[in-house]
């Protein structure tokens, strides 16, 4: 299958390329010292990646009416967060990976000190980004904002579910402990990304938010459920980074535990919880149903 086969619908595409250029405006100029920093940050960030957190930004926000500019910033802190998370999870301490959005990973590239540190400086710059109000706004709950991506990045959300993973190498864990590992490591910053769009749309309905959150977790969890069936059946050129090596770390994953057909029997019913969550919102919650069935349809 190609990459291709799973087609987005024509706004939320143009949405990706909001994102790259507001990501590009966002970093810091590779001819600005110290050079070699900027440098590798812009590679970790530009040149790849679906998008699909900024891509959950905007289609949240599109639910509440929302399209202006003053969502470029949730939409590029997430992303920013999310391209660190990728750099140190590819650090040999952790997966020790080489191969990352089809080119070598940045530690390959930049190595290790400077790969840690472009984490370090992008995890700081998208906290600066949402902290900076844009010209002309008013009424946004930027503090609750800010107090929501870093719950999502920290030790109960991000950086807790990799401590999860890399204490469960060689284990054989419980369906609940993987789904706990999996709602941590991944699904935390799908949630983070969901409500930064409905709070900077102005959403203040608990029932609503409430809702965007069950959808949320379903697909949070629903998305790394494909990623560790694309780590089995996928293929490198397709998905663009190193296949078999959640097996090869030994890394319990849904395929590990349950099996493929139970792994995608699960990711049907995830599509199904996150759908539902939706009704409420009715023909406005379209994007965010495509964003779920591109989530568990992918092929990278
Ligand atoms: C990969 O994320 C790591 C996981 C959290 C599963 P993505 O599949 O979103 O990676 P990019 O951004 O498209 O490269
Ligand atoms: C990574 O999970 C999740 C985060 C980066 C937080 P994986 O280790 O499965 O991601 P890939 O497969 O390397 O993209
Ligand atoms: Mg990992
Ligand atoms: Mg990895
Ligand atoms: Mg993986």
């Amino acid at each position: 299958m190609s990459p291709t086969t799973i087609d987005l619908a024509e706004p939320l595409k143009a949405l990706i390329a909001r994102a790259d250029s507001a990501l590009a405006r966002a970093l810091p100029g590779d001819d600005v010292p110290p050079t070699e920093l900027h440098r590798a940050m812009r590679y970790a960030v530009l040149g790849g990646g679906k998008r699909l957190r900024p891509l959950l930004v905007y289609a949240a926000a599109h639910a509440f009416g929302r399209h202006d500019e003053l969502l470029d910033a949730p939409a590029c802190a997430v992303e920013i967060i999310h391209a660190y998370s990728l750099v140190h999870d590819d650090l040999p301490a952790m997966d020790d990976d080489d191969l990352r959005r089809g080119r070598p990973t940045c530690h390959i590239v930049f190595g290790e000190a400077m790969a840690i540190l472009a984490g370090d400086a992008l995890q700081a710059l998208a906290f600066e980004i949402l902290a900076t109000a844009t010209p002309g706004e008013v009424n946004v709950p930027r503090l609750t904002m800010l107090k929501v991506l870093g719950t999502a990045c920290g030790a109960e959300g991000m950086a807790g579910g990799q401590a999860f993973d890399l204490s469960a190498v060689g284990t054989t864990l419980t369906l609940q402990e993987l789904e706990r590992m999996h709602a941590y490591k991944t699904g935390a910053l799908i949630r983070a990304s969901v409500r930064l769009g409905a709070l900077a749309a102005g959403c203040d309905d608990p029932a609503k938010l409430d809702a965007l959150d069950r959808y949320a977790h379903a697909v949070g969890l629903a998305f790394q459920v494909r990623d560790d069936i694309l780590d089995v059946e996928g293929d490198a050129a397709v998905i663009g980074k190193t296949a078999g090596k959640d097996a090869a770390a030994d890394k319990p994953t849904f395929p590990s535990i349950i099996g493929m057909d139970a792994s995608r029997a699960h990711l049907a019913e995830l599509i199904d919880t996150a759908l539902a969550a939706l009704a409420p919102l009715g023909e406005a919650g379209d994007w965010l149903a495509d964003l779920a069935r591109y989530a568990v349809q992918r092929t990278h």
